[in-house]
C-alpha cells in the first residue's frame, strides 16, 4: 500500500469521526499509531474534550515512540476494548469482519463507532445488522487501486435488506463520489467469480446475484481508474 493512498483511508475515518470525537475515544487495533496520533492531533489542536487510547493486542506493534508530535500518546495492550470499563466512541479499522464483529461483542458498547474492513465488507454489515447495530453514514476512500469501505455506526435497528444492505444503504442513499467506481470494481470481482464457477452451483448464483444487483444500479459510467 503506498503512504498517499493509505492516509486517503485514515483521513476519510477522521473525517467521518471528527464530529462525534468526546469522551474516551479507542482507537482498536492501533498497530503502528498512525492513526492513533492523527486523532491525538485532532484532539489537542481543536481544543476537544476527548482521551483517545490506542489498543493493540500484539506487543510488539506498538510504536517505540508513543508521542504526536512531542505530546504522550496513552496506548495499552488488549483484545479489542477489553479492560475499559467505558468508551464513546471506537475506530476499528483494518481488520477482517468477524474480529471487529467480536471485538464490538466484547464491549464495552461504544455509543458510535468507525468501523473499517479491507474486505468482505457485505459480510460485516450483515453482521453488524444481526448484532443489534445500524449504519449511520458511509464513505469510500481511495486504497490499493479499489475503494476502502468506511462505515459509522450506532445502537440500533438497521432496516434495510438484501444487496442494498450488502452493498452500502447509506452509500446508495446519499452517494459518494467514488460511487461509480466502486460499483465497477464490484461488477468486474463478482462476473469474475461467475465465468470461473460452474453454472448451478452456490457460487455461481450468488455471484450472478452480484452482478445484477450492480447493473440495476444505473449508476454513471466511473472515470478512468487512474482516478483512484
Ligand atoms: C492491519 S492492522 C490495521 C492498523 C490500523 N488500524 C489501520 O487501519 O491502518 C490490524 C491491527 O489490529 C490488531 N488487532 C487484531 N485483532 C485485535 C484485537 N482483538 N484487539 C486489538 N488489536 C487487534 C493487529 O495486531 C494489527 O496490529
Amino acid at each position: 500500500m503506498s503512504k498517499k493512498k493509505g492516509l486517503a483511508r485514515l483521513q476519510a475515518i477522521l473525517k467521518m469521526v471528527e464530529p462525534h470525537i468526546h469522551g474516551v475515544v479507542v482507537d482498536v487495533g492501533c498497530d503502528h499509531g498512525q492513526l492513533t496520533a492523527l486523532l491525538h492531533d485532532l484532539v489537542r489542536t481543536r481544543g476537544l474534550q476527548a482521551t483517545v487510547i490506542g489498543s493493540e493486542r500484539m506487543a510488539h506493534r506498538l510504536p517505540r515512540n508513543r508521542s504526536a508530535n512531542g505530546y504522550p500518546m496513552q496506548m495499552m495492550v488488549a483484545d479489542g476494548m477489553r479492560g475499559l470499563r467505558h468508551v464513546d466512541v471506537c475506530i476499528i479499522a483494518g481488520m477482517g469482519p468477524h474480529t471487529i464483529l467480536e471485538i464490538l461483542a466484547a464491549g464495552p458498547k461504544p455509543k458510535t463507532a468507525v468501523v473499517h474492513s479491507p474486505d468482505r465488507t457485505d459480510t460485516l454489515r450483515r453482521g453488524l445488522k444481526a448484532a443489534g447495530w445500524r449504519i449511520v453514514e458511509e464513505s469510500l476512500a481511495p486504497e490499493n487501486e479499489r475503494c476502502a469501505e468506511i462505515l459509522r455506526i450506532e445502537p440500533g435497528v438497521e432496516v434495510s435488506t438484501g444487496h442494498t444492505l450488502l452493498f452500502g444503504p447509506r452509500l446508495l442513499e446519499h452517494g459518494d463520489p467514488l460511487l461509480a467506481q466502486h460499483a465497477a470494481f464490484v461488477h468486474r470481482h463478482w462476473s469474475t467469480v461467475a465465468a470461473s464457477a460452474p453454472p448451478g452451483s452456490h457460487g455461481h448464483t450468488r455471484a450472478t446475484e452480484w452482478v445484477t444487483f450492480i447493473d440495476g444500479l444505473q449508476l454513471p459510467e466511473p472515470g478512468p481508474p487512474s482516478s483512484l
